[in-house]
């Protein structure tokens, strides 16, 4: 097993990786189950697959399990849904001291990390990520949110988990697609600072979408020891190192907002098409080589992710995408800052771009 510390001051947590660790829940929770009743949200996709699992690793240990079922989704991170867990958990008696487990991929820990929140100004709760996004990002870190008719995380807040527990056998269940979208974001922290993690992505990225268990255990762990060693250091994205996760995510978000947050484009996909744009861009600028630009793009489509802006063939203008980016919440007086590249593995922040610059950039993406 692999056991990364998230050493965050006043409240620092494991992220535990292996295969099995659902099926061991209680002993895994090392004495934070301290209570016979168990609340965990999931959504009806997971519980489908994943629900005995848990039921059994419970009652096996004494537990009584009380599940709140949601539906599958980006819908499910919002306003009347957060109100209503809340008042689940507030029926349930959910303490202060309690750990209210969160079953899922992103949607479910960013929704569950919010109620636990709010709830009596904030309650514990553990993160079992089951999606490769969820295991190697979301579930660590503590951003929590929902989305509003405004745009997606607008609402939120930072509350980290008492434990994370990886469970890599949960990616056994887990849709081809799902997988590659939550594969660029491993291949994301190669491209931010560690250029020798790209070059494996791309030596191993193949046999770890195939199945291969070190391949994997590899990859989570190491992913997960980088952002926490980021969200150590900033954990309220206040030094502009945390900022640095967002490598793809400017770009992506306005793909993302643009089809509406469909399940057309999920979220990893739009950030590996956006980490393409945002290398493109960077090249453009004189900043890398174009050829190290298109080595990212090469990668992601030999790995069967889609890297192509055109591909998508949105109805819309380099300028309608750019007048997305306004709406960042990463938006800070008047000014955008991009995570640009000067290299795979060279990523930092750029506070002077001009949108009209990225919109037309964005106009000849579009065209192809
Ligand atoms: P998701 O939670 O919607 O899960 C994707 C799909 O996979 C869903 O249909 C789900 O039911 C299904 N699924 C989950 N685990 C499964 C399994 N083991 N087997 C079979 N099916 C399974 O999406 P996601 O990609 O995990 O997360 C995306 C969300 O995460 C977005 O809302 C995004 O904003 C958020 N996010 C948050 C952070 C953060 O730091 N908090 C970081 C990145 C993304
Ligand atoms: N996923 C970006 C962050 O956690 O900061």
């Amino acid at each position: 097993m692999a056991v990364i510390p998230v050493d965050i001051a006043g409240h620092p947590y494991e992220v535990r990786v292996e295969a099995g660790l659902l099926a061991e829940l209680v002993p895994n929770c090392r004495g934070l189950l301290r209570k016979r009743e168990v609340a965990i949200v999931t959504d009806a996709n997971v519980h489908a697959l994943w629900g005995e699992v848990i039921e059994a690793a419970l009652r096996d240990h004494g537990h009584e399990p009380h599940w709140r079922i949601l539906p599958a989704g980006e819908q499910t991170k919002a306003w009347d849904t957060l109100a209503a867990t809340v008042d689940w958990l507030l029926e349930l008696g959910i303490e202060r001291g309690d750990h209210v487990l969160a079953l899922g991929g992103g949607v479910i820990g960013d929704l569950t990390g919010f109620a636990a929140a709010i709830l009596k100004r904030g309650c514990g709760f553990i993160q079992l990520p089951t999606t490769l996004l969820a295991q190697v990002d979301s579930s660590v870190g503590g951003k929590t949110a929902i989305n509003t008719a405004a745009g997606k995380n607008l609402v939120g807040a930072f509350h980290q988990p008492a434990l994370v527990l990886a469970d890599l056998a949960a990616l056994d269940t887990l849709p081809q697609r799902e997988l590659l979208a939550g594969y660029a974001e491993v291949v994301k922290y190669g491209l931010i600072g560690d250029a020798d993690f790209f070059a494996w992505c791309e030596e191993n990225g193949a046999a770890l979408l195939a199945g291969d268990a070190r391949a994997r255990e590899y990859a989570v762990a190491h992913s997960v020891g980088h952002k926490a060693r980021i969200v150590a250091e900033d954990e309220r994205e206040t030094t502009g190192v945390r900022a640095l996760l967002n490598l793809g995510h400017t770009f992506g978000h306005a793909l993302e907002a643009e089809t509406g947050y469909s399940s057309g484009l999920l979220h990893g996909e739009a950030v590996a098409i956006g980490m393409v744009l945002a290398a493109r861009y960077s090249a453009r600028r004189g900043l890398m080589p174009k050829v190290s630009a298109e080595r990212i793009a090469r990668h992601l489509e030999a790995m069967g992710i889609r890297s192509e802006l055109s591909t998508l063939q949105l109805d819309c203008s380099g300028e309608a995408l750019a007048a997305h980016m306004l709406h960042d919440k990463k938006m800070d007086a008047g000014t955008l800052p991009f995570v640009l590249m000067k290299g795979v593995g060279q990523a930092y922040l750029d506070k002077n771009i001009s949108l009209d610059d990225v919109s037309q950039f964005l106009g000849e993406e579009l065209a192809g």
